[in-house]
């Protein structure tokens, strides 16, 4: 007997909608791409409860009669594309007939729509089934989209909090409004405006409107055109970096994407310049010939391919190279000299931890490749060696080794200690504990423009901020106030501290990623230790900031009365101990 079912419609309806509509900002992306498609210069969304309990899209664009207004809800309906050679040379955002039909299979949806002065059209489908069309006034079309996956309780069960999924919503209408500039977008959150962004004249106004003018004045703007394609850039500084990648946009022909190969492109033209665990803001806006990129590859049309991966590449890396070398003041040496100071995977017992030394001198940085890298597996610290500490720490003499390393003598070996490490797990358990988290009041309260989703994750968690003692408050229209915030955090980038604070907040719903924990680091699973984490990261010295032989004793000794002076609160090492056996064993003695 045959064990093949061929599926019902109604259930490959389903199927085919969870890959377009993966949680509620998927179908906001999809609203709004339609209404682009059709020429809107004015776009509003009001939202209810995240999108669980309603989106309604409104345009002023060019609507639909009848007939087409009840056939754009069949799978494979499209104006957009007619034959094969149209799929290479897609001009629009939609063009796969399916948004509608997916969206309509696991939602109730009514669209009120009308052509230019003429009466419109009234739709209703439930589940994928239409039910009514009937005349009545409308301008442009709008949707309304309710009770999302009424008929698919399991893949409710998988949406987020309110506060998440309204987080992607805002993140969306974001890409969306910077790639798409001219047309105004208004997002309403519950009642609350959350986004009004007016018709704007460039990327730069827009920008302007999403982030605030301070900001864009802090980007590094690049552009460049060849035969094939047109970039234009805006990059943020090596001095203003972030511990998330939030901050990061890529648009190809107006289309928000993600891509390896560009985002690569453009880490590797800050190469050497950053530390490795910190992230740039970039927006790039690539235009290139519609043939040279297929846009069909992805269900959410999140990625694309290119004809000429490489070409795009080189684009990317060549424009933003030079002037991100330029602003930040360095020129790549011409030769670099290879080291006289290197040990790398010398000794078998410490091969599993990655361990390697590598010291570019002569030409005075110390390369990306010089930094210390912990495996996937994890440095284990035998508990003998992390005791070896010098006991008289105030007549300790130590040696900078660059970025964050300090290394010290000792008569049984040679401790290496990252004090960026050590000062974030000495300030996780201040802010953790609430001990001398003494709270800095600033004589001129300071405002802060964020965008837009960053700011509703922080107006949402005021109480929580507070604990930890930021005296927040909300100014309305993506900005906020700081009146105080703890002492240590007094000189802190006050911009990157809020995204980054919103992005910890945002995470700390889903596991810590690349954060595994075992036995010897606590799993950072609640809200007050991921914050606690962000903002002792935060406080804490810099590469930079070369400490004194002062810091350094205290560092030592604040640290040794810690829970677990082992590793930061991201699990990293703080220090290491090489035992004169081992370093016996290095020289082959
Ligand atoms: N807001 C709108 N204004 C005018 N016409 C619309 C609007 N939304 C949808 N349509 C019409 O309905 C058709 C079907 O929309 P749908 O989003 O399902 O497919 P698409 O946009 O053509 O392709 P894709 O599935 O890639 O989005 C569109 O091709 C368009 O003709
Ligand atoms: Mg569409």
């Amino acid at each position: 007997m045959s064990v093949i079912n061929i599926l019902p419609v109604t259930l490959r309806n389903k199927i085919a909608a969870g890959e377009v509509v993966e949680r509620p900002s998927s179908i906001v992306k999809e609203l709004i791409e339609n209404s682009l498609d059709a020429g809107s210069s004015s776009i509003m969304i009001d939202v209810l409860r995240a999108g669980k309990r309603l989106i309604r899209v409104s345009d002023n664009g060019a609507g639909m009669d009848r007939e087409d207004s009840l056939l754009s809800f069949e799978r494979y309906a499209t104006s957009k594309i007619k034959n094969e050679e149209d799929l290479f040379n897609i001009v629009t955002m939609g063009f796969r007939g399916e948004a509608l039909s997916s969206i309509a299979a696991v939602s109730k949806i009514k669209m009120m729509t009308a052509p230019q002065g003429r009466m419109g059209t009234c739709v209703e489908v439930i589940g994928g089934e239409a039910r009514e069309a009937k005349e009545c006034p409308a301008t442009g079309t709008t949707v309304e989209v309710k009770d999302i996956f009424f008929n698919t309780p399991a893949r409710r069960k998988f949406l987020k909090s309110d506060s998440t999924e309204n987080y992607h919503i805002i993140d969306v209408i974001t890409r969306e409004a910077l790639a798409h500039f001219h047309t105004g977008f208004v997002l309403r959150m519950d009642g609350n405006d959350v986004l009004n962004l007016p018709p704007a004249s460039s990327h730069r106004e827009r920008l302007m409107q999403i982030f605030g003018k301070d900001f864009v004045d802090g980007l590094i703007h690049l552009e460049a055109e060849n035969n094939q394609m047109s970039i234009k850039t805006f990059a943020g500084r090596v001095t203003s970096l972030r511990n998330n990648k939030n901050n990061q946009f890529i648009f190809v022909n107006k289309r928000p994407i993600k891509d390896q190969s560009i985002t690569g492109a453009v880490y590797k033209s800050y190469e050497s310049l950053i530390p490795k665990d910190k992230h740039p803001i970039f927006f790039v806006f690539i235009e290139l010939n519609p043939h040279k990129v297929d846009f069909n590859v992805h269900p959410t049309k999140r990625e694309v391919r290119f004809e000429d991966t490489k070409g795009v590449f080189d684009f990317v890396y060549q424009t933003l190279k030079a002037g991100i070398s330029k602003d930040a003041g360095y020129n790549p040496p011409q030769a670099e000299q290879d080291t006289e100071y290197r040990i790398q995977e010398a000794v078998s017992s410490r091969q599993d931890a990655g361990y390697r030394i590598q010291r570019k001198q002569d030409t005075g940085y110390i390369s990306e490749e010089s930094s210390y890298f912990y495996p996937e597996s994890r440095l284990k610290i035998p508990e003998a060696q992390v005791s070896h500490i010098p006991d008289h720490v105030e007549s300790i003499s130590f040696i900078y080794l660059g970025e964050t390393f300090v290394a010290f003598p000792h008569k049984n070996g040679l401790t290496i200690m990252d004090y960026h490490a050590a000062h974030e797990r000495i300030n996780y358990e201040r802010f953790l504990k609430k001990i001398e988290i003494m709270p800095y009041r600033l004589l001129f309260p300071q405002q802060v423009k964020l965008q837009a989703g960053e700011h509703r994750v922080i107006i949402e968690n005021l109480q929580l901020l507070n604990e930890f003692g930021l005296e927040i408050e909300d100014f309305g229209h993506g900005t906020v106030i700081v009146r105080a915030l703890p002492e240590m955090l007094k000189d802190a980038d006050m911009n990157a501290l809020m995204s980054d604070m919103a992005a910890s907040l945002l995470s700390s719903e889903f596991r810590v990623q690349g954060l595994e924990s075992n036995e010897e680091i606590e799993p950072l699973n609640s809200r007050k230790k991921i914050l606690a984490a962000r903002l002792a990261c935060h406080s804490s010295i810099r590469g930079k900031e070369v400490p004194d032989r002062t810091k350094i004793a205290e560092l030592l000794k604040n640290l040794d009365n810690t829970e677990n002076p082992k590793c930061c609160p991201h699990g990293r090492p703080t220090r290491i101990f090489i035992s004169m056996d081992e370093l016996k064993k290095m020289f082959k003695k």
